[in-house]
């Protein structure tokens, strides 16, 4: 396939068009950035890796009725996906304080949250991906007001199931950001990947120890070194889970 077929290119996959309408190819990168790109480098095999867990967790997902864009994998960096009009919307959903939530409200790192906070961002790279308020989303348009109730009810219930899978992994699910899209009937469908790029996953065997404990791509965004290694790791547990399933 030539590169000039592509529809868009993101920093970490890149999406392009089928014989199908209907569907469109996903190719993950193994491209790595962060704080908005400042931060630039690659982790070799996170492509496949990332595109094989969502792969797994889409489908897990699905037969607990949550619809989502996944169709198959021709190859384990690729996904084909139902072509979805991406809503510029990242979906953040917390049970403990890290990251930004830390930063911006004082909360200590590692405080569990009582109940999980589902947060909205402008999906805008010139703006840093700013953090919206009901109302402002609703004054952009970015979603009607039924699409961000549906959205944050899916959140919760999407939450609900990996924390409960990522427990049987002896993983910890701190965050993570989901992405939905519009299909050509308007389904509302989830979207993207959900990947150790995606959401913040701490080994509960090294709880106690902040930065050993990390499985994501915190490692990257903190050169906490060990990148390749805590994806891996990731895969085999989710692997492991997801057979024993089977
Ligand atoms: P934050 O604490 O930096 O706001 O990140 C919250 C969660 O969202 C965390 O699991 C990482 C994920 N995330 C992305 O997937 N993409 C992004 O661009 C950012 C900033 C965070
Ligand atoms: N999406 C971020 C970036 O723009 C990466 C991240 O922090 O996850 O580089």
């Amino acid at each position: 396939m030539s590169v000039s077929t592509k529809l868009y290119e993101g920093k970490a996959k890149i999406i392009y068009p089928t014989d199908d309408p209907e569907i469109f190819l996903a190719v993950f990168k193994d491209d790595a950035t962060a704080f908005n790109a400042q931060k630039r480098g690659s982790i070799q095999g996170k492509g496949a890796i990332n595109c094989s867990i969502s792969s797994q967790l889409f489908q897990l997902l699905e037969t607990r009725g949550i619809k989502t864009h996944f169709v198959d994998n021709p190859a384990p960096n690729q996904m084909r996906i139902k072509a979805v009009k991406i809503l510029p919307l990242e979906v953040v959903v917390r049970n403990i304080a890290a990251g930004s939530l830390c930063q911006q409200t004082g909360l200590a790192l590692g405080t569990v949250l009582k109940q999980p906070l589902v947060e909205f961002y402008y999906k805008n790279d010139r703006l840093g991906d700013p953090l919206l308020t009901r109302d402002r989303l609703l004054v952009m348009e970015l979603a009607t007001a039924e699409q961000v109730d549906r959205i944050t009810h899916l959140a919760l219930q999407i939450n609900e199931f990996l924390k409960e899978f990522f427990q049987q992994c002896s993983i910890t699910l701190v965050d993570f950001k989901l992405e939905f899209g519009l299909d050509s009937k308007q389904q509302l469908l989830l979207a993207d990947e959900i990947s150790p790029d995606t959401c913040r996953l701490w080994d509960i065997s090294t709880q106690e120890d902040a930065d050993r404990r990390i499985l994501d791509k915190d490692r990257f965004r903190l050169d906490l070194g060990n990148v390749e290694n805590a994806y891996q790791e990731v895969w085999k547990r989710v692997l492991k889970v997801v057979e024993a399933k089977e």
